[in-house]
């Protein structure tokens, strides 16, 4: 078996498994109904790694900064599988509160390499066509990486679900329905479209905070 870090998959999901309002909506307007004590539960989580990922659609459609703020601790250091690197450079994951990992493939044009360098991120290559987790995840473990938190989108989860990479699923379920037949759920991709190759999970705690029921599941290997 490959050495990789433990990975955790971490989403804020509607009762119905949306992870937003509509396809291609930022998550934050759907997360703003989550309370501080919530935050506080996925803060942590984030302290106790010692990666992040999003993928490379999240951070054009959220902006997220995917620091500890609402808790004390270190921030992770953020990952962001992105095929051509095709970031903006005024992302939100370029500041200065935790190092940045631009991961991408020979697709990257060296002009758009060299200007995410400047900006003080490190950009490692993946990978052909998409970013290669089987080249990819050696390699952050080989950095020291032994626990990463994966906090989507769907088809960052498909590729970690997929590949049987996934150790762990932490779930906030937000307590509203928002329907739609193309929105987004916690894991996308193809499917594995039979019973004996999905995902055999085993729950190992679920708990309330204020009207957010939490999920934590271990994934059966
Ligand atoms: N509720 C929550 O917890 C939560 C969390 C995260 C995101 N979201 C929502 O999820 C939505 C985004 O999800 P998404 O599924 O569209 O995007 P995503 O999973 O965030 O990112 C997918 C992108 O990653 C890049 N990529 C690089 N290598 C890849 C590989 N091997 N496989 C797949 N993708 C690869 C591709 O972009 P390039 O072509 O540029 O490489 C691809 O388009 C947004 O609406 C966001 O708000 C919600």
């Amino acid at each position: 078996m490959m050495n990789r870090p433990y990975i955790i998959v971490v989403s804020e999901v509607t009762i119905d498994g949306k992870l937003t309002l509509y396809r291609g909506a930022s998550s934050k307007e759907l997360m703003s109904i989550m309370t501080k004590e919530v935050y506080k539960y996925l803060h942590s989580i984030r302290a106790q790694v010692d990666a992040i990922m999003v993928g490379c659609e999240t951070v054009r459609t959220d902006d997220p900064s995917l620091t500890v703020r609402y808790v004390e601790g270190k921030n992770p250091i953020r990952v962001i599988p992105c095929s051509t690197a095709n970031v903006p450079l005024n992302a939100s994951i370029f500041s200065k509160d935790a190092p940045t990992i631009i991961v991408t493939t020979k697709r990257a044009s060296q002009e758009r390499v060299k200007k995410i360098k400047e900006l003080g991120a490190e950009v490692i290559y993946a990978g052909e066509d998409l970013v290669n987790f089987d080249i990819l995840l050696p390699l952050l473990y080989e950095k020291g990486i032994k626990k990463l938190m994966v906090e989507g989108g769907a088809s960052i989860n498909w590729e970690f679900a997929r590949n049987g990479y996934i150790d762990e699923i932490r779930i906030i379920h937000l307590p509203v329905l928002v329907g739609g037949e193309n929105v987004p759920t916690l894991v996308g991709g193809e499917g594995f479209k039979s019973l004996k190759k999905v995902l055999k999970l085993e729950i190992i705690n679920h708990f309330t905070i204020d009207k957010f029921l939490i999920t934590e599941w271990k994934v059966q290997k």
